[in-house]
């Protein structure tokens, strides 16, 4: 078939990938692919940590999709940047302790392998990290990619395997046609509609669905002399805020990330950069001496049930989008469901509950 995919960012190059690999003719349409969301993530692929009571189909999906993640990543020129170091869940004051614990009882009822470490033990697992950390709990499960060379190699991956890039933004979507900002149409027999935050500004019936989720990232460098990086994501819960530490090669730190809902605001805002900072420090004492790289804010498509939007929209357009905090823990999955849905195959079994007919009846009155 022919498949326009609208939408270069993490999903799309891997939707795009995965169905020219299948025997597609495939267009990727983007006039900056890779420069959204996917570009300033902090690159955590955490399904139990990002995990949230009353969300487990979330939690279903992104363990489905992490177990496809060393596959998906063998197949990608530098293993797609995976780290497999694990992740570290650590704790400030009492409340953060109590709510640690909290977060601990949940994975463990679900099976999940988590194990409580005291303050001393994180000390010992990450020499980086303050006298201010209480408790800890070690998910070794839960990975980190650098999301930059993931980008690099799934382009690399998409092109070699046909996949044509078409430079020039979308301005419509519908069946079996894209709309593009230079007045062209691309005809095709399938659109897939992975446009993240902006997908709902492509096609009436998202318009709803899908919105934005800002979240500001910095990016910072250990200088000469200061302390090592953790050598493990690290996510902090401080004075009952959240913060996220995610190492990168080179004494690398990304340091995440703020969440607001603001529309398609893209500026990063003093606040936010302050929040981060003071957060991390509580954790991570030496990060004074560290070199700030980059300070960006990206757009998260956030879904009303933080589950994405992946299936049948009508037919010839497939929705692949509403990732909100998981696009790129997502990426595998949801490149095995369009092609399974290409082929008129189920998707498999977690990325069911995904499909969009449970949001348009609601928000589009059953239409
Ligand atoms: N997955 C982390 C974030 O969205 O900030």
């Amino acid at each position: 078939m022919k498949v326009a995919v609208v939408g270069g960012g993490v999903v799309g190059l891997s939707v795009a990938w995965a169905a020219a690999v299948a025997g597609h003719q495939v267009q990727l349409i983007d006039a900056a692919p890779g420069s959204g969301a996917s570009w300033v993530a902090g690159g955590m692929l955490a399904p139990v940590t990002e995990a949230w009571p009353g969300e487990e189909h979330v939690l279903a999906l992104g363990s489905a999709s992490l177990d496809r993640w060393p596959d998906f990543a063998a197949r990608l020129d530098k293993n797609g940047g995976l780290r497999t170091e694990g992740t570290l869940v650590v704790a400030v004051d009492g409340a953060d302790r109590a709510e640690l614990d909290g977060v601990a009882d949940f994975l463990a009822k679900l099976g999940r392998e988590v194990t409580r470490v005291t303050a001393r033990e994180v000390r010992r697992l990450e020499p980086s990290l303050g006298t201010s950390v209480r408790s800890g709990l070690l998910v070794p499960g839960d990975l980190a990619v650098d999301n930059r060379v993931l980008l690099s190699s799934l382009r690399k991956a998409a092109v070699e395997a046909g996949t044509q890039p078409i430079a020039v933004a979308a301005t419509s979507v519908s069946a079996g046609e894209v709309a593009l900002a230079n007045g062209s149409t691309v005809e095709c027999d399938v659109v897939v509609l992975a446009a993240g935050a902006w997908s709902g500004g492509l096609y009436n019936g998202l318009a709803k669905v899908v919105r934005p989720v800002k979240g500001e990232v910095l990016r910072l460098k250990a200088r000469d002399g200061a302390l090592d990086p953790p050598t493990r994501t690290v996510r902090a819960l401080v004075e009952g805020r959240q913060v996220y530490l995610v190492p990168r090669d080179g004494r690398g730190l990304v340091l995440g990330a703020t969440q607001y809902e603001a529309g398609f605001d893209t500026e990063v805002t003093v606040g936010g950069v302050r929040d981060l900072l003071r957060d991390a420090e509580r954790v991570l004492p030496g990060i004074g001496e560290y070199a700030v790289l980059e300070c960006a804010a990206g757009l998260r498509p956030g879904s009303p049930d933080n589950l994405p939007v992946l299936g049948w929209l009508e037919p010839g357009v497939l929705a692949a989008t509403g990732h909100h905090r998981n696009g790129i823990l997502l990426a595998p999955i949801t490149a095995e469901a369009v092609v399974d849905l290409l082929a008129g195959r189920e998707p498999p079994e977690p990325a069911r509950a995904a499909d969009p007919g449970r949001l348009l009846a609601v928000t589009n009155g059953g239409g």
